[in-house]
């Protein structure tokens, strides 16, 4: 990696989540636990899509399988979970949230395409990890509250893996640029979408 860390590391989060949000995630907290167990296998399917699309990058060939292979255990961990409290996972309702923040992919050269891709990527781990975090403060069984401090934390990992690799294909100073940029955005699309019982 080429990228110093105190650049790369700030807080990638524009906005912070609507107070109104955890509340309404602990009254329905079944129905934000199916969203997230989609959410985890999402994460893991574009982590495959990710190495699939740019088979010449080593690293980032490198660090999407090893995150795939994490993404689908923390699915596999969810489901337990799921399953444990006799629900089904059903069929995805589709995430508007993503929809929207794949929009702002520049599609006209591979590189900038690249780290769209990945700062995309790093928008929701991020994301996720600020709801998973708040999840698991607010959440009164202390064996959920443990489980959902551990997922925020990977999370967070995986917001700064995604910023590191953007930063090794790209200039950082395009990336820190282009990540204030697309911050913005991320930040108007969670004001503008309705609160829902869901990670995002
Ligand atoms: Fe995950
Ligand atoms: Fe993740």
């Amino acid at each position: 990696m080429n990228a110093s860390p105190s650049r790369l590391e700030r807080p990638v989060l524009r906005c912070a989540s609507d107070p109104a949000w955890l509340p309404q995630a602990l009254a329905r907290f079944d129905q934000v636990l199916v969203d997230h167990a989609h959410c985890e296998k999402k994460a893991a399917g574009q982590a495959i899509s990710l190495l699939a699309g740019f088979p010449e990058k080593e690293l980032l060939v490198q660090r999407m399988a090893r995150l795939a292979q994490e993404e689908i255990g923390h699915f596999r961990q969810v489901y337990d979970r799921m399953l444990a409290r006799g629900l089904s996972l059903g069929r995805d309702r589709g995430d508007p949230y993503a929809r929207r923040l794949r929009k702002l992919v520049r599609h006209e050269r591979d590189d900038t395409r690249l780290t769209d891709l990945l700062l995309v990527s790093a928008l929701i781990e991020a994301r996720s990890h600020e709801r998973l975090q708040l999840l698991s403060e607010g959440l009164s069984d202390p064996d959920l509250a443990q489980f959902y401090a551990g997922l925020a934390q990977a999370e967070h990992g995986h917001a700064l893996l995604f910023v590191e690799l953007a930063a090794t294909y790209a200039p950082e100073d395009e990336v820190v640029a282009r990540l204030e940029v697309m911050g913005e955005a991320e930040a108007e699309i969670v004001r503008a979408l309705p609160l829902e019982p869901r990670i995002h």
